[in-house]
């Protein structure tokens, strides 16, 4: 089964406890004390929405992606209901460019670290330069491999797996070791990763360059 079937059956039997019905506070937190200026945001695989919402709710004009069309439903019913602007589309951001582009921030709450390929996390964090501005901000929130609990989670990551990923084409302003939000009294613990992109990862394609990142 591929992510995306996964996921989608996910959906299907209601069985999404990421989705907690709230924005995340981790977002909340990066936003109003780094803070993150209100300018063009995507969030990646953004759910049914409620981070996304938050994101417009605050002066940011959001687009929102996920490959799962139930999901996709739900956050376009969400945003109708509280009468807020997003866009809502359904895309796989590991084969199709978003519209929109650049951003001047990323936000994905459990998108990149789906991907247990180190080859693909390096695609992910390489197509989030090529949709961000100079100095665009990308914030991930990522499962945490010191997170040592019985039973399902959210999946673990390493710092050294996130670093590896990103540092070709991301300053790193923040890694921090914390929790996911959640309606739960034992949340599953999560890296928060703030990140700034290289000057000149990308060219005016939007490819990403192939320069050493350390030039002496
Ligand atoms: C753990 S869920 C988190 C959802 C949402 N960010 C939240 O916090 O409620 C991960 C999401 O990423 C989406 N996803 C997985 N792979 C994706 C891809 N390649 N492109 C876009 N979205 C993807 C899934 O469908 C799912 O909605």
């Amino acid at each position: 089964m591929t992510i995306e079937e996964r996921f989608s059956e996910r959906y299907k039997s209601g069985d999404t406890p990421w989705d907690i019905g709230q924005p995340d506070f981790n977002l909340i937190e990066v936003v109003t004390k780094h803070p993150v200026h209100s300018c063009k945001a995507l969030e990646i695989g953004c759910g049914t929405g409620d981070n996304s919402i938050w994101l417009a709710q605050n002066n940011f004009q959001v687009t929102g992606t996920d490959t799962s069309d139930i999901a996709i439903r739900k956050a376009k019913e969400k945003s109708a209901d509280a009468n807020i602007k997003c866009d809502f589309i359904l895309a796989d951001f590991l084969r199709s460019k978003v519209e929109g582009t650049p951003f001047g921030f990323v936000f994905d709450r459990g998108c990149f670290h789906v991907f247990s390929s180190e080859d693909d996390r390096k695609k992910f964090a390489g197509n989030v330069a090529a949709h961000l501005e100079e100095d665009g901000l990308w914030l991930t929130i990522a499962g945490n491999a010191d997170d040592h609990r019985e039973g399902p989670g959210p999946p673990q990551r390493t710092a050294a797996d996130i670093v590896l990923a990103v540092e070709p084409y991301f300053m790193i302003l923040s890694l921090t070791s914390g929790h996911f939000g959640s309606n739960h009294p034992n949340p599953p613990r999560a890296w928060r990763c703030l990140m700034q992109k290289r000057r000149g990862r990308t060219d005016a394609a939007g490819s990403i360059a192939n320069r050493p990142i350390h030039q002496t």
